[in-house]
């Protein structure tokens, strides 16, 4: 047996050790500072070595456009390699392997592991048996820590500050991922907050609990027209028709918010509309030419977070 064989063996018997991303409040507050930084870097400084000899496994066992291509553009930029799937069906998981086994082997061939996958505490478990760290790309209805990421690095280079901000966040609160994480981030940063959403989609009180914790104002309301001219981040979201299990229920809801350009008529000078994209049809393409319109430099924001993201991981930042 060579020395590296017994290498790659002896990893089963030694404790996991690895600082994974799996929910945004992993991350403390100066860290969430820090990698805005670091994100700005990469945006001025491209590192097309610093993931040289390192190979990445991005595993998506739900669909994806940005985040999936966002990370592999952040991969390719920084000279790192790729393996992995964009559709669990070609993995053999359609066989019937576990996600422990799958986690467990792929480990074993990657440096790091981006991973999304539908079922809510998936990445948790999996960073529980990876021998190297997972980044969660999204699971289920739970978290999307890295577009969190991207999202206040977003708000910060738009607004000068996180801090003191009121932000609306506007549709499917109940299932919408991003906007869990994102009140967790703004909680450390003063944030008022309007959350907007029909009676059967309103935030989970989790998230409440959580504004509550930190002793910040919130407003929960159902019509958008009474949240624009307050506030500073208007936060749109689709409604998540994969979440509903019942059909009927998500074709009543999912008109509930339909921005126009003209309802910004009056906003504050410095909103900006944001959205983690894909939209359906909760921003109407018109306010696309309106310079308060951020959702595409947001979602171009993602690969500068995500190469910061790659490279604190990793420990090479
Ligand atoms: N924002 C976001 O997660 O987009 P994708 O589903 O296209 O990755």
């Amino acid at each position: 047996m060579t020395k590296a064989t017994i290498f790659r063996w002896s990893l089963f018997f030694y404790p996991i050790m690895n600082k994974s991303l799996i929910s945004i409040t992993d991350y403390s507050k100066e860290e969430l500072l820090q990698l805005i930084d670091l994100a700005y870097y990469f945006e001025s400084h491209p590192e097309p070595e610093l993931l040289k000899n390192k190979i990445i496994a991005s595993l998506f066992f739900e669909p994806s456009t940005r985040t999936r291509l966002s990370f592999e553009t952040a991969i390719q930029r920084l000279g790192g390699r790729i393996i992995g799937f964009a559709d669990a069906s070609v993995s053999s998981t359609q066989k019937g392997e576990s996600l422990r086994d799958t986690i467990m082997t792929i480990s074993l061939y990657a440096d790091l592991i981006v991973m999304r996958h539908p079922i809510e505490g998936a990445a948790r478990f999996a960073s529980e048996v990876s021998r190297v760290p997972i980044i969660n790309a999204g699971d289920g209805a739970n978290q999307h820590p890295t577009q969190c990421m991207l999202d206040l690095f977003s708000i910060k280079k738009t607004q000068g500050t996180l801090e003191n901000l009121k932000i609306a966040l506007v549709g499917d609160l109940k299932y919408g991922r991003t906007t869990h994480s994102l009140v967790q981030a703004m909680s450390n940063f003063n944030a008022t907050f309007y959350l907007v959403s029909p009676e059967e989609l309103r935030m989970p009180a989790s998230s409440i609990q959580t504004i509550k914790d930190h002793n910040l104002k919130y407003y929960e309301m159902k019509n958008l027209e009474d949240a624009i001219p307050e506030v500073d981040i208007l936060y749109m979201t689709r409604i998540q028709r994969e979440r509903f299990a019942d059909p009927l229920e998500y074709e009543r809801v999912k008109n509930s918010y339909i921005l126009h350009n003209h309802m910004l008529d009056g906003s504050k000078d410095n909103l900006k509309v944001l959205h983690p994209l894909p939209r359906v049809n909760e921003i109407n393409i018109d306010v696309d030419k309106n310079p308060k319109a951020y959702y595409f430099q947001q979602a171009l924001n993602g690969v500068y977070m995500r190469e910061a993201l790659l490279a604190h991981t990793l420990g090479l930042k």
